[in-house]
This record gives structure tokens, C-alpha cells and sequence, in this order.
């Protein structure tokens, strides 16, 4: 079968073609002829050897986010068929509930091979059936983005009807966000460094946008846009430029829901008495488990929701798709056909 491999991971020039043997699935395992991978500001760390000890550093098969369709299941197989479209969870052993420290060890395309070749085993506890509306390409999106703004919204976040909700830029995240907030009732302010692509995301639903790049004190001005108080669950994505910003926007009793790193992973301007003087919630937000997965598959159904995907590239492309994302040029999720849509 087809794969693509870092031999060594030195960005994605060194991304090259391999021929691997198709696996065969055991006890609990589904093999997955897999359509679509979607990529995520994570795999282009990785793509440079980024996490060091932590990722394979040779022969590694990229990308934790795959959908497709189930071609084989192994013995005591049940849940799902000969078929089956399905879609990986990011952690393959995260069922429900808190992670344990081994749950969070099997997510795929880090230290373990991941979607971006043709055939991958994933065992039950992995995978989900894809909602019926979306291509394998969209459902892809789901794996990490998807769960992770559903998480901040919905599962940790618990968004109520009227609850504002500020997010960061257009990228993967921080567009399922806005759109999970629209479905729960939320208004929604969103940022980002391109007046053109707030006007995109308010063909999308947002009520509010920022130009961070115009607006330094773009938290106060979010402040102002939510009334009150100020905002309920800001979705923190930016790290140690945003942190700031983050919590002059947030109101007393409010959320910070700590997920991304864009601008730096050290919080050294931090005031604590923005936080300590003002019962602010900092809640961590980790991808999530499979039975949120599940709930989220449902509610995409129902609304019909589609996930904003920018581009599909060709599987033998797929350097050109890392490269596309790390331009910043992107609005929502930049994905891969591997041997479907
Ligand atoms: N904790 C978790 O479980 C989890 C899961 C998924 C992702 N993440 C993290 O979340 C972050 C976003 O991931 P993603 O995959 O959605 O990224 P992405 O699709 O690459 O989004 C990048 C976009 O964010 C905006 N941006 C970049 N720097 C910014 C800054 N300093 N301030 C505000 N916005 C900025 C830009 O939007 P504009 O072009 O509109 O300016 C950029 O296009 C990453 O740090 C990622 O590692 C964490």
C-alpha cells in the first residue's frame, strides 16, 4: 500500500512516498481503508522532529486525523461492519471520563505511525461512526479540531443559550468553536489578522470580529462587544502573546479554556490577580474521549453542521498541504485524499 513516511523529520521536503504491507486487524481491531487525513498546527512540530524523544524519530507515518471505511474487523468485533465510514478518535484508548497518563500515550502520528497511508489498524476503542453528512474529508477534521472545540464549548465548557464566547483566529479550532457556540445558542466574537477572513467567519455566524493585528487591546474591546461583565468561556489558543488579553476580556466567574500554544507555551506575563481576585476558571481542554466523540457525531447530524474545510490536496501533494498550513493563508481545516474525496 501506499504511505507517506518522515525518514527523518527535517520539515516537509522530507516527506517521501513508501511502499508498506497492509495489516492485518486482531481481537478488537478494525482494519480502515482510510479516504481522507486532515492535518493540525501540531503535525507541523512533528514535521520537524519538534517533540523529540516523544515522537518516532525514523520512518514515521504522519497525521493523527483519518476517516474512511472499515474493509476488515478482527475476532469479537461488533460494533462496527464490513463497510462501515468511520473516524479515528485522536487518543485510541480514551473511552470516557478523565484520560489516565496511558490514554494519552496513544494518540497516532507522533509515536506511533498515523492515518497518512492507505491501510491502518485502530482498534474499537478508537473509532467512531462518521456522521452520514459529511465526506471522509470533513470527518477527518473531527479527530482533533472537531473534539477539541466541542470540549471547550460543550463537554467542559457546558454552554448555555446566550453565553458569549470569544475565539482566536480562523483556524481548525477556533471554527469548530464558533460553529459549536452558534448550535448551543452562543454569541460569538472572533479574531483574526484579516479583516477578510472575519468577514468569512461572519457569513459563518460570528456576531462579532477583531482585528488582532489593528486592535492591541483587542480583550478590552471584546470585553465592551460582550456587556455585562464581560466574556464567559474565552477559547485560548494563542498562548503566551494572548494570555494577557484573554483575561481583561473574561468576566469575574468566566472560563479561560487553555488549549493552544500558537504564539509560545510559557505564560511569564500572566498577572495572577486577573485570576486569583476573580473566581476565573482556568480549565485545561485536552482533545476528549470517544464518548464525547460519539455525542458530537450526533449533534452534527441533526444540525446538519458542516466543517469548514479550506483545501483538500492530492495524497501526493501532501507536502505541499504542510506547507499551506504553515503559510497562515488557511481558513479552517487544510486536508489530504488518501484514496478517497
Ligand atoms: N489542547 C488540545 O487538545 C489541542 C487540540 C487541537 C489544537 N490545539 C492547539 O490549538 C492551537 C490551534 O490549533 P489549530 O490546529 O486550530 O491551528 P491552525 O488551524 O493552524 O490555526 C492557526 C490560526 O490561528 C491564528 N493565530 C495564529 N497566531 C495567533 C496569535 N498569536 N493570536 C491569535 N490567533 C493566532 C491565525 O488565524 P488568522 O489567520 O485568522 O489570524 C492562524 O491562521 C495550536 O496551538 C494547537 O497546538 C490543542
Amino acid at each position: 500500500m501506499r504511505a507517506m513516511i518522515f525518514e527523518t523529520p527535517e520539515g516537509p521536503d522530507s516527506l517521501k512516498a513508501a511502499d508498506r504491507p497492509v495489516p492485518e486487524p486482531g481481537p478488537a481491531e478494525v482494519l480502515v481503508k482510510i479516504g481522507a487525513a486532515s492535518l493540525n498546527y501540531r503535525d507541523l512540530l512533528i514535521s520537524k522532529g519538534g517533540y523529540r524523544k516523544r515522537q518516532k524519530q525514523k520512518d514515521l507515518v504522519p497525521l493523527s486525523d483519518g476517516a474512511g471505511t472499515v474493509e476488515a474487523v478482527g475476532p469479537g468485533v461488533e460494533e462496527f461492519r464490513i463497510g462501515d465510514r468511520v473516524t479515528a478518535c485522536f487518543f485510541h484508548e480514551w473511552a470516557a471520563g478523565t484520560a489516565t497518563e496511558h490514554a494519552l500515550e496513544t494518540d497516532s502520528g507522533r509515536s506511533r505511525d498515523g492515518m497518512l497511508q492507505e491501510y491502518r489498524v485502530i482498534p474499537v476503542s478508537g473509532l467512531v461512526h462518521t456522521p452520514r453528512n459529511l465526506t471522509d474529508a470533513e470527518a477527518a477534521s473531527l479527530t482533533c479540531a472537531g473534539i477539541t472545540a466541542w470540549s471547550a464549548i460543550v463537554r467542559l465548557g457546558r454552554a448555555e443559550p446566550g453565553d458569549t464566547i470569544l475565539t482566536q483566529g480562523t483556524g481548525g479550532v477556533s471554527l469548530f468553536a464558533l460553529q459549536f457556540a452558534k448550535m448551543n445558542g452562543c454569541r460569538v466574537a472572533i479574531t483574526s489578522s484579516s479583516d477578510e477572513k472575519l468577514e468569512r467567519a461572519k457569513s459563518l455566524g460570528a456576531d462579532h470580529g477583531i482585528n488582532y493585528s489593528k486592535t492591541e487591546d483587542w480583550g478590552q474591546s471584546a470585553k465592551d462587544w460582550a456587556a455585562g461583565d464581560g466574556v464567559d468561556n474565552v477559547i485560548e489558543l494563542g498562548g503566551t502573546e494572548t494570555m494577557k488579553q484573554s483575561l481583561i476580556a473574561v468576566r469575574p466567574g468566566g472560563t479561560l479554556s487553555l488549549i493552544g500554544v500558537l504564539s509560545g507555551a510559557t505564560t511569564g506575563n500572566v498577572l495572577l490577580p486577573f485570576i486569583v481576585s476573580r473566581d476565573v476558571r482556568l480549565q485545561g481542554v485536552t482533545v476528549g474521549p470517544k464518548d464525547a466523540m460519539q455525542q458530537m457525531c450526533k449533534a452534527i447530524e441533526a444540525a446538519d453542521m458542516k466543517p469548514v474545510i479550506d483545501k483538500v490536496f492530492p495524497f501526493e501533494d501532501a507536502a505541499e498541504a504542510y506547507r499551506y498550513l504553515a503559510s497562515g493563508a488557511h481558513f479552517g481545516k487544510v486536508c489530504v485524499s488518501v484514496s478517497g474525496d
